[in-house]
């Protein structure tokens, strides 16, 4: 039976990719999109989740704009990484798809009550939403299987020094969700680094055939050009497909348990990940946490889902 999974993310280009993948792969039941401040304003991720499920055939599924701000400090949106619109690169015609007039905690909590067994949520984006789900309806927890989010590092951040982008934006929410006792797994930059699309990746897309692939490597190559200018990459990491990845096929994201604490005061380490790897401090361990990728499994997946999608569509 395939796990039934509600994306929480803010498109974005890999949020995208993590869309498709959750559409297009059997071993999941995509019930929701939902989208939340980030990597741009929620307008623009709304739109753009409107827009790659308009591009992929994805009408059947509930999309809902949630929040427009994090719990605490200001918005800091990724325009430098993802481009004014949040999804710079491919020419998206006026999308079919439309958002629901629900906020997005409101539709994953109907759908969580309303399932027959718990839900997995796959947040990709900043956890404002799932804070405000997990705060404002209490009971919610008891519908959710586990949270699957890509955030965080075991090691450096991207934003600054310390901090990943999505606990960095919102760490008040991020520090409910990992004290919350939902079973987390936190798929961070230690792992999502290390799913680049190489040119390799972007031939076998290219060699689809489809509007679909096309439009991929499209996202893909203006990702590349930031990557290469913000950090140097040679080839841009997938993270967000990553946490989707993990709960397709476990043994794709290997990952081990440990306790994870978000600083919330450090002068220069705000939004920073402490994770004790090695159970050294002898905290509770409250989360599982990502350390090695199977990369050629993932990218197999991708490119299958993509495929299947871009077939359907025609
Ligand atoms: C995360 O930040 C965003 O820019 C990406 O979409 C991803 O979710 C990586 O740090
Ligand atoms: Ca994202």
């Amino acid at each position: 039976m395939p796990v039934p999974i509600i994306i929480d993310c803010d498109p974005g280009h890999d949020d995208a990719v993590a869309i498709l993948l959750a559409a297009g792969d059997p071993a999941v039941d995509l019930l929701a999109i939902t989208t939340v401040a980030g990597n741009q304003v929620v307008k623009k991720t709304t739109l753009n989740a409107r827009r790659i499920c308009t591009a992929a055939g994805i009408t059947d599924v509930p999309i809902a704009a949630g929040c427009a701000q994090p719990l605490v400090q200001q918005l800091y949106v990724a325009d430098d990484v993802h481009g004014d619109s949040g999804m710079d690169g491919p020419r998206f015609g006026e999308p079919t798809v439309d958002a629901l007039p629900e906020h997005a905690v409101d539709l994953m909590y109907r759908i969580l009550t309303g399932h027959p067994e718990p839900v997995t949520l796959v947040p990709t984006a900043p956890l404002t939403n799932i804070a405000l789900l997990l705060t404002r309806y209490p009971d919610a927890a008891a519908h959710i299987r586990e949270i699957v989010l890509m955030g965080g590092s075991t090691e450096r951040g991207n934003r600054t020094p310390a901090a990943e982008f999505n606990v960095y934006v919102d760490p008040e929410a991020a520090d409910i969700v990992f004290r919350s006792g939902v079973p987390v797994t936190m798929c961070g930059l230690n792992v999502t680094h290390r799913a680049l699309a190489t040119p390799d990746v972007l031939a076998r897309l290219e060699g689809l055939g489809t509007e679909l692939g096309r439009i991929c490597v499209e996202l893909m190559t203006f990702f590349a050009s930031t990557y290469r200018r913000l950090w140097g990459f040679e080839a841009p990491p997938l993270h967000d497909p990553v946490a989707v990845a993990r709960v397709i096929d476990p043994s794709i994201v290997h990952c081990v348990d440990a306790s994870v604490v978000v600083e919330l005061r450090g002068q220069h380490t705000r939004g920073a990940t402490v994770v004790d790897l090695h159970q050294y401090l002898d905290r509770p361990v409250n989360a599982q946490v990502a350390v090695a990728l199977d990369g050629e499994k993932f990218w197999d997946r991708v490119i299958a889902a993509v495929d299947t999608l871009g077939k359907r569509k025609g």
